[in-house]
Formats: structure tokens, C-alpha cells, sequence
């Protein structure tokens, strides 16, 4: 069962279905270079077929040892940046009350993230917030040598130490990363942290999928079963090549009809707070993945209808090489109404009785409606619900979509050499020997 549909309704007047079955073959061509591994990057496409291959021995560990965590932790640090974070927080985020940490989470830990910048204050922030907590850790990193992550661990292994003893804070620290090298995993093996393995052919970007976002995600009380379920959804109806019916595949072929016309920023515009971090790993999948070889969409979020008031104006009457996607929620969890006021002194009677979801449906057909007009082509993809099992689908969704665009702009979508650059000259400038 799909709970993603596309809308393309608001493309017409932009593109062709023609223009769109024109790629066929070299969506056949890439598909094929992607299933049999002769592609760019080839080495990386462990992720291709996850949700097929995940067995039941790796969601038990996953799974008993997020139970003890959540049995014994107030508060869960998950420690990582980019690929190594992004999913478990758009998966905790999509799946969890907006207001989670402050409610407790049925009898789980309030989930923190550290890692992901190098801000002292924010640190210290953390620092004081969880000097009262009962703290666990799991920290997350392929390579084990980033710097961001590196450095957070640094400063929380050692209050830990000070707060449980070396043995204490080893039984509460869990290491996610490769199976045989770099710096974490010796770390790991020496000072015997239980640790969760990345495959190696699956990259930082493409790994929500595996131990370094469902272990996180279990720990907020996530079923990463139907989530894994939603997947293998995914994966049976995205992994076909036939443009009309793969609606994966054809979004890409039409992401790369419209960056062909000039139209070289995409922005995802959500409608749900719930959604922000799945539009941040959206950002980073596509950037990473897309942008290199002087080409690529660049990849824009909004969350409506707050940047409506922001960034609305922009995209109502700017620079006309944008594109849009919409990404919506069919159904809220639970219905509010909008109340009736006895005089009607804000004049929103007209309004009494309805639904907030039939009004935010509107903001929404109003504003892609409103954009179409003003020259920017949109398109909608909806979500039927906030289940673990929609978003296993919509990771793996976007997944194939990411890749398949960036095999038809000609480019690895699987490497990310442009991020190593900032890395040398801060090496350099702090003296790291070497540089
Ligand atoms: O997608 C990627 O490969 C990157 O975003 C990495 O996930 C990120 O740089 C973190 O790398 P690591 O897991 O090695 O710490």
C-alpha cells in the first residue's frame, strides 16, 4: 500500500509529459548502472536494498538495546552531523509530539543532539540542561575522524566519566560506525563500548536506514519495524524503471526537465513543524548528492505557512529560476475546530466548525496555485499520515529520487569531495599535523 502520491497538476503549463517520457531510456540506462553497480560511485549502493535485506537479529539488538535505554536514561544524546544525524532527527521529529521532551515520552528519555556545530554555548547549554539527568549516549560517525562529533564526545565522554566512574559511563555510552576502521572504532574496542556497525557500502547520507538512524529513532520509542515495513513498500514501488510507474523515477525526470530549463533552485515547502527535520535531511541528501561537477539543483526548504510571511514575496514575484515541491499531510492525528465567537469581532465565523487541516489544505492549493501564476512550477507530494510506516516509504522515496537525478545530470551521487575543502584550510589553521 503507497501512502505517497504526487500531484504534478501545477506543471502543465511548464513542461510536457513528452519532455518528461522523453528520459525513458536514459532512466533505463541509469537504473541499470544503479541495480548492477557498473555506475558512478558504485561502491556505495548498499542502501539500494536495505529495507529487503534488514533481518530480524540486527532490529532485536537495535531494539533491546534501545528498550534498556529507554528503561534506564532521562536523557539520550545522540552525538553526529550530516548523514550521521539528519535522519534520526527527521525520523524523531516526524514520528514525535512537537513538544516531546517536555511531556516525557512514555516512559522514555528526552533525545538531545550535540555534534553538529562547534558552538561553546551551545555545548555548555547542554551541559547545564543534562547536569541533572540520568544521561545516555550514542554517538554516530562512519569515518570516526569528524571533527564536530569528535570534539562534542570529547567533552561529554569526559562528564560522563566524572559523574558515573570510566565503568559507569561505558555502560551507557553506544558507538555507531564502520566495522573495521578509523578512530571510533578503536576507540570503541579498546575501552569495550557496545557498538552498532555502518555497512560499508552504504554512505553517511544514505544510512537513515540502517543502525546510525533506527537505533536513535527506537530510542524515541519509534516501531522501527513498520518503519522497515514502509520501506520495503518503498522499495518494491521504486525500484521499477518505467517512468509511469515509478513515481520516484518520474519526479527525478521531472526535477531534470525543469533544471534543464533553467529552473536550478528547488525549495521544499512544508506545511507541518513535524516535517522540519525531514526537509533538512532532504536538503543535505540532495546537496550532497547533487551538487559537484560545476552542476545541480540547489535545495531550498520552507516551512509554510510561517515563511509565507517571509520568504513568500521571494517566490511570488523573484528571480524566476525556482521550482517547488510541496510535501503535505493528508490527515492530522488528531482534528481541532475552530471555535465560533459570540460578536465575530475578527470575522473568522465563516470559518466555525472547520477543520485546522481543511484550512491549512487550502493555505496550500492557495499558495501553489498563487506561485503557478507567478511563474514558478510546483509540484505536491502527499503524505497520507505520521506513521513509521509512511516515513520508511518517504525516506526511501527520496533516496531513489536523489540518486536517479543526479545519475541523469551525469555526476556521482554517492561522493561529497567539495566537503573536504573547508576541512583542509581549518585543519591548517588550528595546526592539526599534516596540513
Ligand atoms: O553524507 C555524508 O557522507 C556526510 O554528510 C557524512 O554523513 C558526515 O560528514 C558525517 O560523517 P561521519 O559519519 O564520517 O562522521
Amino acid at each position: 500500500m503507497s501512502n505517497l502520491s504526487l500531484d504534478c497538476e501545477n506543471l502543465r503549463s511548464f513542461i510536457t509529459e513528452q519532455e518528461i517520457n522523453s528520459l525513458q531510456e536514459q532512466v533505463n540506462l541509469c537504473h541499470d548502472r544503479l541495480e548492477e553497480g557498473t555506475g558512478k560511485g558504485s561502491e556505495y549502493l548498499g542502501w539500494l536494498h536495505l529495507p529487503s535485506s534488514f533481518s530480524d537479529s540486527v532490529a532485536a539488538e537495535i531494539v533491546s538495546t534501545a528498550n534498556s535505554i529507554r528503561d534506564s536514561c532521562e536523557a539520550f544524546i545522540v552525538v553526529g552531523i550530516g548523514g550521521s544525524y539528519l535522519g534520526a532527527r527527521a525520523g524523531i521529529s516526524y514520528l514525535s509530539s512537537s513538544f516531546s521532551n517536555q511531556f516525557g515520552r512514555e516512559g522514555g528519555p528526552e533525545i538531545y543532539f550535540s555534534g553538529q556545530n562547534i558552538s561553546s554555548d551551545y555545548q555548555a547549554d547542554l551541559f547545564d540542561l543534562i547536569s541533572d539527568r540520568d544521561v545516555c549516549l550514542n554517538v554516530i560517525s562512519k569515518s570516526g575522524t569528524t571533527t564536530e562529533p569528535a570534539i562534542a564526545f570529547r567533552l561529554l565522554k569526559e562528564i560522563m566519566e566524572q559523574k558515573y566512574g570510566p565503568e559507569g559511563a561505558r555502560d551507557r555510552i553506544v558507538v555507531t560506525t564502520d566495522s573495521s576502521q578509523g578512530a571510533l572504532k578503536s576507540l570503541a574496542d579498546d575501552l569495550g563500548y557496545m557498538t552498532f556497525v555502518i555497512p560499508n557500502d552504504v554512505g553517511g547520507r544514505y544510512s537513515v536506514l540502517t543502525p546510525v538512524g533506527l537505533f536513535p529513532m527506537a530510542v524515541a520509542g519509534v516501531n522501527i519495524q513498520e518503519l522497515m515495513e514502509g520501506a520495503r513498500q518503498g522499495e518494491n514501488s521504486y525500484s521499477m524503471p518505467a517512468l509511469d510507474k515509478n513515481d520516484a523515477y518520474r519526479y527525478a525526470a521531472i526535477r531534470h526537465v525543469l533544471y534543464q530549463k533553467g529552473k536550478t533552485t528547488e525549495i521544499l515547502a512544508t506545511f507541518q513543524p513535524a516535517f522540519r527535520y525531514l526537509a533538512e535531511w532532504w536538503k543535505q541528501l540532495a546537496g550532497e548528492s547533487e551538487g559537484k561537477d560545476l552542476k545541480g539543483i540547489f535545495p531550498a526548504t520552507v516551512e509554510f505557512t510561517s515563511d509565507l510571511h517571509s520568504m513568500g514575496q521571494w517566490i511570488q514575484e523573484g528571480n524566476r529560476n525556482i521550482f517547488e515541491t510541496f510535501l503535505t499531510l493528508e490527515s492530522s492525528r488528531r482534528q481541532l475546530k475552530i471555535p465560533a465567537f459570540q460578536n465575530d469581532a475578527d470575522g473568522l465565523n465563516y470559518l466555525a466548525g472547520e477543520t485546522l487541516d481543511k484550512v491549512n489544505e487550502k493555505a496550500w492549493l492557495g499558495t501553489a496555485n498563487a506561485h503557478r501564476e507567478g511563474g514558478v512550477p510546483n509540484l505536491t507530494l502527499k503524505v497520507k499520515d505520521r506513521s513509521p510506516y509512511s516515513l520508511g516509504q518517504i525516506f526511501y522515496f527520496f533516496e531513489r529520487v536523489v540518486a536517479m537525478t543526479g545519475s541523469l545530470n551525469g555526476v556521482n551521487p554517492f561522493d561529497q569531495p567539495g566537503v573536504e575543502f573547508y576541512k583542509k584550510n581549518m585543519f591548517k589553521l588550528l595546526g592539526k599535523p599534516g596540513f
